[in-house]
C-alpha cells in the first residue's frame, strides 16, 4: 500500500500550474458518446477518474487514445449502452453516461452507484427527470434500465440544484421532441462548459449558468473538440495551502470561478493578487477565524470544505463551517484531530477552536478532498506525517506531490 510522507513546516514558494477540471472533463467525455464521430478533448487531467471514464467509454465500444493530456474519442462504433457495477462502484460520476446513452441508443443500462464514503448520495433526481421525459425505468439486479424510442420534452424541477442530474438531463434532452425546461438547475462552471460543448456539437441550449436551462431538441449532433476549463478545486486547494505557509502563484486558473474563495482568503488575512489567469497568495502572520457555509455555485464549494478546515484549525480563535451541500462529509475531522487540531462536528457544522501548531502523525485518507486537507495539514505540521490510502488523492489531483515539491515542500510517496 502506498503512503504519502510529508516532512512539514517548509515555506511554499514559486509557482504551480493548475490542471484541467476533473468535474468538467467527466461529463464531457460521456457527452462524446452522443454523436457518431471523433472528438478531441484537450487539457485533460491524467487522473484515476479520467482513466476509469476511459475504460467505461471502451466498454461502450468507443476507441479512446489518451496522450499528453489530450483525449481522442472515436464513438463511431459504440454499440453497448451499458455501465457495469465494477466501474460505477469505483466512480459515481460513471452515472453520467445515463443521459448520453439514452440519447444515442434509446436505451441504457447503468449500475446504481451505491453509497460512498460520506453517505448515501442518491440518484433519484436523475431518474425522476428521465421518467418525466417519458423513459420507462426499471431496476433489475442493481442495474437501472431506462428505455424510450423518443424522449418528449417536458418541465423538470429539482428540489436541490444537483450538478450530476442537471448534466445528465441536459444530455438526455438534446434530441427530445419539443423542449425540456430544467428549473432550479445547477449553475456550476462545469455544467456551463458541458453546455458549451453540446452547443458546439449542434445542440440548442439556452440559459446555461442560470437557474433555468432550456433544451430544444435537434435532429443530429456532430462530434466536436473542446479544451477543458482549469480545475477550480485544485486551484482552491493550492490557494488554501498558500494561505497557511506560502508566497506562491497559481497559474492557468480562472479567477472568476473562485470569487468567493478569494474573498474569504482575503478575509482571513492573506494577501491575494489577481493578474489575468494567475493568482498570487501570500500568507499573513495571523490567520483570522471566520464563519462560513458551503453552498452551490457561486457559493463556497463543498469540495473545498475539508481543505478550508485545515486552514481554520490554525486560525487565531474560533470559527465554524457549515456544509449545506453534503451534510455528513466530515471524515477528515477525526484525522485532523490526530495532528493536534481542536474541532468537533455538530449536525452539518464543524466547530473549530484554532491551535498554535500541528504535529505530524499517521493519518488515513478517506476520500479525495479529505486527502487534500490532510496533505495541507501535514505540510503545516512539524515533524513527519504519514497519510495512508492515498489512492483517493489520485482520483482527483494530477501529480499532487510533484506540484507541492515544485513549491519547496518535502513530500514523497512510499510503498509500505
Ligand atoms: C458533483 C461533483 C462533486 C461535488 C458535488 C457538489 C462531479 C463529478 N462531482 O457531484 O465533486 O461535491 O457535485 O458540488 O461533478 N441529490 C439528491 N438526489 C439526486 C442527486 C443529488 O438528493 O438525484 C443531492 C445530494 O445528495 C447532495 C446534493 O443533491 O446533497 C448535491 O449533489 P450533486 O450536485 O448531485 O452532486 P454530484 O453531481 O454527485
Amino acid at each position: 500500500m502506498e503512503s504519502i510522507i510529508i516532512n512539514g513546516k517548509n515555506k511554499l514558494e514559486g509557482s504551480v500550474s493548475i490542471s484541467g477540471a476533473k468535474n468538467a472533463v467527466l461529463p464531457i467525455m460521456a457527452a462524446a458518446l452522443i454523436p457518431k464521430g471523433v472528438s478531441i478533448i484537450s487539457n485533460v487531467p491524467d487522473l484515476k477518474d479520467t482513466r476509469t471514464m476511459v475504460k467505461l467509454l471502451e466498454e461502450v465500444g468507443a476507441k479512446v487514445v489518451f496522450n499528453n493530456n489530450i483525449l481522442t474519442i472515436d464513438s463511431i462504433n459504440a454499440h453497448n449502452p451499458e455501465a457495469s457495477y465494477e466501474l460505477v462502484k469505483t466512480m459515481r460520476a460513471s452515472f453520467y453516461v445515463l443521459g448520453p446513452l439514452i440519447s444515442r441508443f434509446g436505451k441504457v443500462k447503468v449500475s446504481l452507484p451505491g453509497g460512498c464514503a460520506w453517505g448515501p448520495r442518491p440518484v433519484d433526481y436523475h431518474l425522476k427527470g428521465l421518467e418525466e421525459l417519458g423513459a420507462k425505468i426499471t431496476l433489475d439486479e442493481g442495474y437501472i434500465m431506462a428505455e424510450s424510442e423518443k424522449l418528449i420534452g417536458s418541465e423538470i424541477e429539482f428540489d436541490f440544484p444537483s450538478v450530476g442530474a442537471t448534466g445528465n438531463l441536459i444530455m438526455a434532452s438534446v434530441y427530445v421532441s419539443g423542449k425540456t425546461i430544467i428549473k432550479n438547475a445547477a449553475k456550476e462552471p462545469e455544467i456551463v462548459q458541458l453546455c458549451e460543448y453540446l452547443v458546439k456539437m449542434g445542440a440548442n441550449i439556452e440559459g446555461a449558468g442560470t437557474k433555468q436551462v432550456i433544451i430544444r431538441g435537434v435532429k443530429k449532433l456532430q462530434a466536436a473538440d473542446i479544451t477543458v476549463i482549469p480545475d477550480r478545486i485544485e486551484a482552491g486547494t493550492f490557494l488554501i495551502a498558500g494561505a497557511i505557509m506560502g508566497d506562491i502563484t497559481i497559474k492557468n486558473v480562472n479567477p472568476n470561478h473562485l470569487t468567493l474563495v478569494i474573498r474569504y482568503l482575503r478575509a482571513v488575512g492573506s494577501e491575494v493578487e489577481i493578474k489575468n489567469n494567475q493568482i498570487s497568495i501570500k500568507k499573513s502572520n495571523k490567520i483570522k477565524p471566520i464563519n462560513i457555509e458551503t453552498n452551490v455555485y457561486p457559493g463556497f464549494p463543498t469540495d473545498l470544505q475539508a481543505q478550508w478546515v485545515s486552514l481554520m484549525v490554525l486560525a487565531d480563535g474560533n470559527s465554524s463551517i457549515v456544509d449545506n451541500v453534503y451534510k455528513d462529509r466530515f471524515s477528515h475531522v477525526p484525522e485532523l484531530s490526530r495532528l493536534g487540531a481542536n474541532l468537533k462536528v455538530e449536525n452539518n457544522k464543524i466547530l473549530i477552536h484554532g491551535v498554535k501548531k500541528l504535529k505530524g502523525a499517521k493519518v488515513m485518507s478517506t476520500d479525495i478532498r479529505a486527502s487534500a486537507s490532510l496533505i495541507i495539514a501535514g505540510l503545516a505540521a512539524s515533524g513527519k506525517t504519514n497519510i495512508s490510502r492515498v489512492y483517493h488523492i489520485d482520483r482527483g489531483y494530477e501529480n499532487i506531490e510533484q506540484k507541492f515539491r515544485g513549491l519547496g515542500a518535502k513530500i514523497n510517496r512510499e510503498n509500505n
